[in-house]
């Protein structure tokens, strides 16, 4: 089954809005299969943004997201990836749909509430990063 990284970045933290987006993915169907609050290290915010290094705003990301806890998720589901992107809406909040969560409850590009992977390649190496130490919850017995 396919799996997605997604977090609540640490403006969505500080709005309390980790119960809400949390509520989102499980009213649509999915399976939380792993989940922690976590303060991010400079290290890991520069390997999981390692893509936009060469952008002038990668030491605003960095700094950002580094800036207080994040609530890191793996979900679970069919074509979890691309409807994730679907349900976050558009990277700049000033194009996403009222109805999705950065349309909802985003207003800037920097501070877009929430991240999900884009692509298989991007969960795999995603989840690898945040995840390590593995022991994701295996739901395929109980279904
Ligand atoms: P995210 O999906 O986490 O992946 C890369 C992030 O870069 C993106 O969300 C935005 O929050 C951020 N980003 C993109 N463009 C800009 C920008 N012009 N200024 C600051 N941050 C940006």
């Amino acid at each position: 089954m396919e799996q997605t990284f997604i977090m609540v970045k640490p403006d969505g933290v500080q709005r309390n809005l980790v119960g809400e987006i949390v509520s989102r993915f499980e009213n649509k169907g999915f399976k939380l299969v792993s989940a922690k609050l976590m303060q991010v290290p400079t290290s890991l915010a520069e390997e999981h943004y390692g893509e936009h290094s060469d952008k002038p705003f990668f030491g605003e990301l960095v700094d950002f997201i580094t800036s207080g806890p994040v609530f890191a998720m793996v979900w679970e589901g069919e074509n979890v990836i691309a409807t994730a992107r679907k349900m976050m809406g558009a990277t700049n909040p000033a194009e996403s749909d009222i109805g999705t969560i950065r349309g909802d409850y985003g207003v800037t590009v920097g501070k877009n509430v929430i991240h999900g992977s884009d692509s298989p390649e991007s969960a795999t190496r995603e989840i690898g990063l945040f995840f390590p130490e593995g022991g994701l919850i295996d739901y395929s017995k109980d279904m």
